[in-house]
């Protein structure tokens, strides 16, 4: 969740000043370090960078001061290396002669490093930005000029990513596109690009968008753009942007909440990246191997993620964990614990007060703290042994839903491996998630109206779908502001069966493997007059006995509880919208709960 802008103007000229300010307008996606580069008539390159807030590093380092003719900022949000200076980005190429930037992950980076190192270039930092820069220097050693270098480089570069790069001795600037959001602004006297839109529009409104496998090549009064597959040049006319800057930070989207939600397929595709990239995981399965007793704690949303992930560790490693609130760990947890037992403390905020009081208390038995965190440079993030990065970026809309994917993918992701099972077959997820999306949302508009007259309804679930109800009913309760409940399915006939009547809302969610068990809950709901609607793969026996089916792609009892949360998600936030509030900032509530 990076950002990246570059700039070519037609005369040398302070650009600090236009640096930082794209630099705030990018900081809304989370990052952990900024830096600056510029690039001058003299074939000189100013660079300057630094983990820390932009207004900060831009002041300490004077990012003000800085002039040229090109300049590149990028906003750095840890993935490959911790965050530091020498991590930060930009980076330059061995000789110090060229310097880049990218946003997004180059997944074969560790490889490169070795690879560029063996090849007697100078690697300074861990990080696969640098990696774009090396992987251009290396063709351009071989010969190559600079869009060819690009073009080999591309193939080189594995991954999701876009960058921008600048040499010292042409009067250009360069960027590529694979998978990673890029545009292009054209203003009077000036080119830009950029990962994304706001950063653009104070400078102009005249645009272009830039595809995957399209190389961008950015003159002060032009842009050509090159196809990566032939090197043949691409004919593309601008585009007037007529929205506002809020909207356009909202990319298109109604709302944050909308946004996030659609976010989905990519952050997930990051965090598998990261996953799998990631030098604290061996160690972090080590110590869930070896706690005698294993606690997941949390509140909230990622507290149900912790539910999900006692699931996915009992069936996938036979390790035992208990998912616990983190102010119920002190009383019933607590007395209990000690230096042989560890607890992963999950998070979106890191700063939680309910879950650093828990935190806290278990340290001082002794216990082991790991977390999954969003929030880098977060406190929960700086007093654990070990912490997993959700790898979202910032999550404004107060609803969590981005966070909640990744927390649950990463529990998948440590049950599979603890359980020395391949994790291949979560790189499906992704596209799952896309294709559960795109079919849902006009299924869920079907029922909206009709359930957005209710003050009560049910979320149903249970096994792997039990966790997946009670966050389904909370993003309902949060930001409807009607009363739902979710409960393990097998409950309901226990007492709440009473309450329903005539076209009273009871949601069933079910994993392929629950559909007997969850049919006999639906037709005790339906015989009494509730309306029954079930989540699910698609299942006669789902068909034939409840009213509405909201169908998920094939997927398996694995993956199908992580899809059975979207069109939660997306109901809650068309019956939010239909009730006329504002999903994105919920009365009473508050993103992060620094309170007892
Ligand atoms: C608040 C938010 C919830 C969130 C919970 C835990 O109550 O409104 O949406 O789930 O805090 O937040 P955390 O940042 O610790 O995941």
């Amino acid at each position: 969740m990076c950002g990246i802008f570059g700039i070519i103007t037609d005369r040398e000229q302070p650009l600090g000043p236009i640096l930082i300010d794209a630099a705030r307008r990018l900081s809304y996606r989370g990052y952990d370090s900024v830096g600056c580069a510029t690039l001058h008539a003299d074939r000189t390159i100013d660079l300057r960078k630094d983990v820390g807030k932009v207004d900060d590093v831009a002041a300490r380092l004077d990012f003000a001061a800085m002039t040229g003719r090109r300049g590149i900022v990028q906003l750095r949000w840890a993935t490959f290396g911790v965050p530091s200076q020498i991590n930060a980005q930009p980076h330059l190429d061995s000789a110090g002669e060229m310097v880049g930037a990218h946003n997004g992950n180059v997944v074969n980076n560790v490889e490169l490093r070795q690879q560029f190192s063996a090849e007697g270039m100078i690697v300074r930092s861990m990080n696969d930005g640098e990696s774009c820069v090396h992987a251009v220097e290396r063709h351009l050693r071989r010969g190559c000029d600079m869009v060819e270098a690009i073009r080999r480089a591309y193939d080189d570069l594995e991954g999701d990513y876009a960058f921008v790069i600048g040499r010292a001795d042409d009067d250009r600037l360069y960027a590529i596109k694979k998978s990673s959001g890029l545009v292009v602004g054209l203003a009077d006297g000036a080119t830009c690009i950029s990962s994304d839109l706001p950063s653009i529009l104070p400078l102009t409104r005249r645009i272009m968008r830039v595809n995957d496998g399209e190389i961008v090549i950015l003159h002060p009064d032009r842009v050509e753009l090159i196809r990566v597959a032939d090197g043949e040049p691409i004919a593309r006319e601008a585009e007037e942007i007529v929205e506002s800057m809020a909207a356009a930070q909202k990319g298109g989207y109604a709302h944050f909440m909308l946004k996030e939600i659609h976010e989905q397929p990519q952050v997930a595709r990051e965090l598998l990246h990261l996953l799998n990239a990631s030098a604290q995981v061996a160690p972090f399965l080590d110590r869930l191997a070896n706690a005698r007793q294993l606690y997941l704690i949390g509140c909230g949303t990622s507290y149900h993620a912790c539910l999900l992930g006692a699931v996915y560790l009992a069936q996938l490693a036979g390790r035992p964990a208990i998912p616990i609130l983190a102010p119920q760990f002190i009383p019933q947890g607590l007395p209990t614990v000690g230096p042989d037992d560890v607890g992963v403390f999950v998070s979106q905020s890191g700063e939680t007060k309910d879950v650093l009081n828990a935190l806290y208390a278990a340290r001082q038995r002794g216990m082991t703290v790991l977390s999954l965190v969003n929030v880098i440079g977060s406190t929960l993030m700086k007093e654990s042994e070990i912490a997993l990065p959700m790898a979202c970026g910032y999550e404004i809309s107060v609803p969590a839903t981005k966070t909640f994917t990744n927390q649950v993918l990463a529990f998948l992701y440590l049950a599979l491996r603890l359980g020395k099972h391949a994790t291949a077959e979560l790189a499906r997820l992704p596209d799952l998630i896309q294709e559960t999306l795109t079919a849902a949302e006009p299924q869920v508009n079907a029922i909206a109206p009709e359930l957005a007259a209710w003050d009560d309804l049910y979320c149903l679930g249970y096994g792997a779908t039990y966790a997946i109800a009670l966050e389904g009913a909370l993003k309902l309760k949060e930001i409807t502001y009607a009363h739902c409940e979710g409960m393990l399915s097998t409950e309901f006939k226990h007492g709440p069966l009473s309450a329903v009547r005539e076209g009273y809302p009871v949601i069933f969610v079910s994993g392929p493997d629950d559909v007997p068990l969850l049919v006999s809950g639906i037709n005790e709901t339906a015989c009494r007059g509730g309306h029954t609607i079930a989540i699910g793969e698609d299942d006669d026996r789902l068909r034939a006995n409840a009213q509405t089916l909201i169908v998920l792609p094939s997927s398996g009892p694995l993956l199908s509880p992580i899809l059975a949360v979207l069109p939660l998600q997306l109901l809650s936030y068309q019956l939010s919208v239909a009730r006329g509030y504002d999903p994105d900032f919920p009365r009473n509530l508050s993103k992060t709960l620094t309170v007892d």
